[in-house]
């Protein structure tokens, strides 16, 4: 049974911190501020921490960005295309395997990478990102789906 718990107004906590954010960034934690761009154009601009994956910061937040195979490099749902060439350019060179994946990508661009191999970094700071309003997706369209 829940029952109220009593204080004196001497001990409330002020400090403000919001508690209806989803999985903030634990305290501590470098972060960076990410705008992403969904497939209905409304922005989300969340704070990334250092080192997670813009896809794995996309999940934190309920950002509806597919990513089927969890960031195995085995599909492209993950697509995201930077909007500023500038902070495209900053980021560390794809690796072969990712250019494979893009390239089946839906209306790949010359700024898209996957979310799931783009980590958070302070060269980020201020990154706009566009989910594509599309996306192809073999690795779960190999699987026949079970009747209910
Ligand atoms: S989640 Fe499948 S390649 Fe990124």
């Amino acid at each position: 049974m829940l029952r109220p718990i009593l204080t004196s107004s001497a001990s409330l906590c002020t400090s403000g911190a919001s508690q209806h954010e989803s999985s903030p960034p634990a305290e501590g934690t470098e972060t960076v501020n990410i705008t992403y761009i969904d497939k209905e154009g409304k922005e989300h601009t969340v704070a990334a921490p250092i080192g997670k994956s813009l896809l794995e910061v996309a999940h934190d937040n309920e950002i509806d960005l597919e990513g089927a195979c969890e960031g195995s490099l085995a599909c492209s749902t993950c697509h995201l295309i930077f909007e500023d060439e500038g902070i495209y350019k900053k980021l560390p060179e794809p690796h072969e395997d990712e250019l494979d994946m893009l390239d089946l990508a839906f209306g790949l661009t010359d700024t898209s990478r996957l979310g799931c191999q783009v980590l958070a970094s302070k060269e980020l700071e201020g990154a706009r990102v566009r989910i594509p309003s599309a996306s192809r997706n073999f690795y779960v369209d190999g699987h026949k789906p079970k009747p209910h």
